[in-house]
């Protein structure tokens, strides 16, 4: 309904962005439905805004508005009931999934990376956010016509790994690596980091994978096989794909090229037998490229992915979902990528999220001195769902845990997505579980509400042909639901600009509740106006169940 509100204003004579960028939902709804400040065309017209919304307000003629008012320097417009329900109830009903989606994107690539977890490492909780933002930021932009390449990028490559082989060959232990591997590995990696020692064999072993050596590769191929099963494993949990799997690894060959770039454009400076660039002159600090060792480091191989990446993908944006605390080394990056000549280094963005929280407002992955395995975090969210299940209804195992599982995912995606992605959040499961309030619970079960009103007896057989039938005869609290439905489109839009799921997110609770007020307020089968409520009903689960879907959450038909 925003693009009707927006040609009304267009004898206002500023462009279509410019008023689509002013108009505002008003807060209040005694306000109306969309409102338009005056004062940007005010100063333009050299006026006083209070006049200039009375002068709109008096001359836009359209039946499209039950009414148009002005309020001091606003103009106010309530839309039509009729062309609301016009407008709004066919696009869901034939669009169905795809109600919301568009073609913004058509012929334009993106690159997302996202989650990016290290090797030989238990799947931390650090790596789940940029999975989940990174999930939902794929589908968003994919929804709206962008071609979408996901990649993870695992960290799988550098000294960490030659310290981790020198211990493994000291430490490891056949028998409880067969067993649990990752956890064998954690026990080494965490008797290790004690001992100073480790540091020298660490750049030892780490030169000799650099150059090939056999045993350093065979120990090194065994920690990533391990560790790939166990990744794979909980990306299955969260239903999270990815396009392309890479990592830091990759690029161990390309390092010589991208020295030369770097050379041949003048860049590279010695210190203390080190290689680094110099970025003071920017305040970025210096990059250290080549350790005095020859051994490369981390932002030498983004380089080279980023080339690579370019080359490969042809992208117009390439998006890194990392968190915020890797603020300083994307700049470096992104500056280095600038100096080399590349324009597209433009292109490239940081999309940074804060940290989980302990509900002590502690940093989250270090709860009582150990890392948090995302596996038992799953478990354990499962088995609080189950819990929860079960004091509700008598389901069949199957049935049970299918639920179990949709509710602990939504539980955990919802309950971080919700969350402007900056901010740090606290973690706690037992709120993201709740069936009641602003969780994925609660999303999930209106959705299953909505479901059940319309699997009753009722004279609405899934006829979509409605055209010129609906109903005029609806309240406030309908019109309010309506008009939050027709705004959708408009949401996910403001959502990728953003790069903001939350927004989504916000939007999808704020449905649901009107939904419920609608719903507790209002009988559906038998009432008067059954068929218009049932539509209703029909195009809010529809909505509700989209907006989920750009969260990567998937609804249940049942609950
Ligand atoms: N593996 C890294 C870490 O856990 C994150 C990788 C981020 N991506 C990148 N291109 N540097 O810290």
């Amino acid at each position: 309904m925003k693009q009707e509100v927006i040609s009304a204003l267009s004898s206002t004579g500023l462009s279509k962005s410019e008023i689509e960028s002013l108009v505002e939902v008003p807060k209040d709804e005694n306000l109306g439905d969309y409102a338009f400040p005056t004062f940007a065309l005010a100063k333009k017209l050299k006026k006083n805004p209070v006049e200039v919304a009375k002068d709109l307000a008096k001359n836009i003629k359209s039946n499209e508005f039950e009414k148009v008012e002005a309020t001091g320097p606003y103009v106010n417009f309530f839309v039509s009931k009729k062309i609301l329900a016009e407008r709004t109830l066919p696009p869901i009903q034939f669009q169905g999934d795809k109600y919301g989606s568009s073609s913004l994107g058509r012929n334009k690539k993106i690159v997302i990376e996202m989650s990016s977890p290290n090797i030989a490492k238990p799947f931390g909780i650090g790596h789940l956010r940029s999975t989940i933002i990174g999930n939902s930021l794929a589908k968003i932009a994919s929804f709206l016509g962008y071609t979408v390449t996901t990649i993870n990028y695992l960290g799988d490559w550098g000294t960490p790994f030659g310290k981790l082989i020198a211990g493994y060959k000291e430490l490891g232990n056949e028998k409880k690596f067969k067993k649990d591997p990752i956890k064998h590995l954690y026990d080494i990696y965490v008797e290790i980091s004690k001992k100073e020692e480790y540091e020298k064999k660490g750049r030892e072993w780490f030169k000799r994978l650099e150059q090939g050596d056999k045993e350093a590769l065979r120990i090194w191929k065994l920690f990533k096989s391990v560790s790939l099963k166990e990744f794979d494993e909980i990306y299955k949990m969260l239903t999270v794909k990815f396009d392309v799997i890479s990592g830091e690894s990759n690029y161990n060959t390309k390092m010589d090229a991208v020295l030369e770039d770097l050379k041949k454009k003048k860049l590279l400076k010695e210190s203390e037998g080190a290689l680094i660039v110099d970025l003071e002159k920017y305040g970025l600090g210096v990059s250290l490229i080549q350790k005095s060792d020859g051994a490369t480091l981390y932002v030498t191989r983004d380089l080279a992915a980023a080339l690579d990446r370019k080359k490969e993908y042809g992208f117009d944006r390439m998006i890194y979902e990392v968190g915020a605390e890797q603020k300083l080394h994307f700049k470096q990056l992104f500056k280095i990528l600038e100096l080399l000549g590349y324009s597209w280094a433009q292109e490239c963005v940081h999309v940074d999220h804060g940290l989980y929280l302990d509900s002590d407002g502690k940093k989250f992955s270090t709860r009582k001195g150990k890392t948090v395995f995302m596996k038992d975090i799953l478990e354990e969210t499962k088995e609080l769902a189950r819990e929860e299940i079960v004091k509700r209804e008598k389901v069949p195992k199957n049935e049970r845990e299918k639920r179990a599982a949709a509710i602990a995912l939504a539980a955990i995606f919802y309950g971080d997505l919700k969350n402007n992605r900056v901010h740090d959040m606290i973690f706690d499961l037992e709120r993201f579980l709740a069936f009641e309030g602003d969780t994925g619970p609660y999303l999930l079960y209106t959705y299953a509400r909505a479901k059940s009103i319309l699997s009753k007896p009722a004279k609405y057989q899934g006829n979509l042909d409605y055209t010129g039938k609906y109903s005029l005869d609806y309240d406030g609290v309908e019109k309010k639901l309506l008009v939050k439905l027709s705004r959708f489109p408009e949401i996910v839009v403001h959502a990728y600009n953003d790069l903001s799921p939350h927004i989504i997110a916000n939007y999808a609770y704020e449905l649901a509740q009107l939904f419920n007020e609608f719903y507790h307020s209002h009988p559906v089968i038998g009432s008067d106006n059954e068929l218009f409520r049932l539509q209703l009903v029909f195009v809010s689960s529809q909505v509700l169940k989209n907006a989920l879907s750009l969260l990567g959450i998937p609804v249940l038909e049942k609950m």
